[in-house]
């Protein structure tokens, strides 16, 4: 590191007086280096730019107490005696202005379902955003079929359309794009490929709630789409999942698979359990919270919204920082998490941990993307896998090892940084001390380094 000449004055500045100019009402203890003036960074020991709290979550409804004790007293706790299961997936059915939903125990077993449901079976490969959580492809590899990744688009951190025909081969059966942090996928491309080779579309919409393209619900665009309601997700229970479509016969099958196999509607009643299915119910206490939940949903949604609007337009203006783009078709993103870029070069060439634990010392959470998926060790376990083996030729899982080469999610990995869907839920004061804290870490970038 470059040797330098600090002298510390303990007069208070107005940072913000440098190149960006953007907050004149903030100041920090400043000194120089080389010359420059500089605040001085929490992380090296100056004060902090966010000293209150943040939104907890998830916020609990007094008022929903008497239902739940109620319930819990009849003793009438699993879906097949009660109630509340059915009234819930009724009125999520509405909020997505699809004509069925099934509730199930997780987002993953929601995932399994579907998957089933749109016929994937032992053998078959099935193509899978690869800036995810792990759910989105452990789904398919215990639907006993191949995972094959196509390459992210940095600027969207979505799967990039234009790469999905190259993955296609004469075993994909499906394709599963993840609206992620809640940003719509390119639907109408995705779609207009699936169509033209015969492809299953599950929408993995773990993450979207609310979220909308062409001005439809995120989940019911494709085949089926599927949600999660785990404790941190922006419509949380606990546990829980829910599978969306307008597809009748798809919807009755998905309910026999997750209930042991029981013939639900246009499945063959030819025995008691007439298909091989699982138990992936939901519980009646899952479904209480999530109404109690979802008299929120909305309003949150909103505050959101509004919020990362502001952001966006706030921290496109810092230097090597580039909030997420909508692709075209999104008209709203579910943001369950912010999403921007950090681009290390015009921080000095800071790498992002550094950047990230900075902006920590400076009272704002936030934490690194998805690491790269595609090098997880699971896939060679999975693919080294007796099972594997009998049912892939070696050439093709030769093939997929040489063809997992994703540049454009390797440059998203290294660059995304991400900001939790509570902290959206702040005030507008809250925003600003985000931009602040940022402003003051490139205005005193020289002094980032470790
Ligand atoms: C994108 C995505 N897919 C699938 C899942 C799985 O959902 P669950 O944790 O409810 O099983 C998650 C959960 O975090 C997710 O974020």
């Amino acid at each position: 590191m470059k040797a330098r000449k600090i002298t510390r004055r303990q007069a208070i500045t107005a940072a913000s007086a440098g190149a960006l100019g953007t907050f004149v009402n903030w100041s920090f203890p400043s000194f120089t280096i080389d010359g420059r003036e500089q605040a001085k960074l929490a992380i090296n020991g100056g004060e902090k730019v966010h000293t209150g709290t943040w939104p907890d979550w998830p916020v609990w409804d007094p008022a929903a107490e008497k239902n739940i004790t109620d319930m819990l007293r009849t003793g009438r706790w699993w879906r097949g005696n009660g109630e509340h299961v059915a009234d819930f997936e009724k009125r999520y059915a509405d909020l997505m202005g699809a004509k069925r939903c099934l509730a199930t125990a997780s987002g993953t077993t929601a995932l399994i379902t579907a998957l089933k449901g749109v016929g994937v079976d032992a053998g078959d490969e099935v193509l899978v955003s690869p800036f995810t959580f792990i759910a989105s492809y452990n789904v398919i590899f215990m639907n006993k079929a191949l995972p094959v990744f196509v390459d992210s688009d940095p600027e969207t951190f979505l799967l990039d359309p234009s790469k999905i025909e190259a993955r296609i081969t004469d075993r994909t059966t499906a394709i599963i794009p993840v609206h992620i942090y809640g940003l719509p996928a390119d639907m109408d491309r995705i779609n207009a490929v699936a169509k033209k080779r015969n492809l299953k579309v599950v929408e993995d919409a773990c993450q979207a709630w609310l979220g909308e393209y062409r001005g439809k619900k995120l989940g019911t665009l494709g085949d089926v789409g599927c949600f999660s309601f785990q404790n941190s997700k922006n419509l949380p229970a606990g546990e829980g999942g829910a599978i969306v479509s307008n597809n009748e016969s798809l919807m009755d099958l998905c309910n026999s698979l997750h209930n042991c196999g029981r013939p639900v509607g246009t499945v063959p009643r030819t025995s008691a359990y007439p298909i091989s299915g699982s138990n992936f119910r939901m519980q009646q206490i899952q479904a209480l919270i999530l109404m109690s939940q979802m008299n929120r949903i909305q309003k949150d949604a909103d505050i959101r919204l509004a919020n990362a609007m502001y952001l966006d337009a706030k921290l496109k203006e810092i230097p090597g920082i580039i909030p997420y783009k909508l692709c075209d078709g999104a008209t709203r993103s579910a943001y369950h998490l912010y999403p921007f870029r950090y681009i290390n070069k015009e921080f000095n060439n800071v790498p992002k941990e550094r950047f990230i634990r900075a902006l920590n010392a400076e009272g704002i959470p936030c934490s690194a993307g998805y690491g790269q998926q595609n090098k997880d060790g699971l896939f060679e376990e999975q693919l080294n896998s007796r099972g594997f083996k009998r049912l892939f030729p070696e050439s093709r899982l030769k093939q997929w090892r040489e063809e997992n080469v994703l540049p454009g999610n390797d440059k998203l990995c290294n660059e995304a940084v991400v900001f939790y869907q509570s902290i959206l839920l702040g005030s507008r004061s809250h925003m600003d001390d985000i931009v602040k804290a940022i402003t003051k870490i490139y205005e005193n970038r020289a002094s980032l380094k470790g």
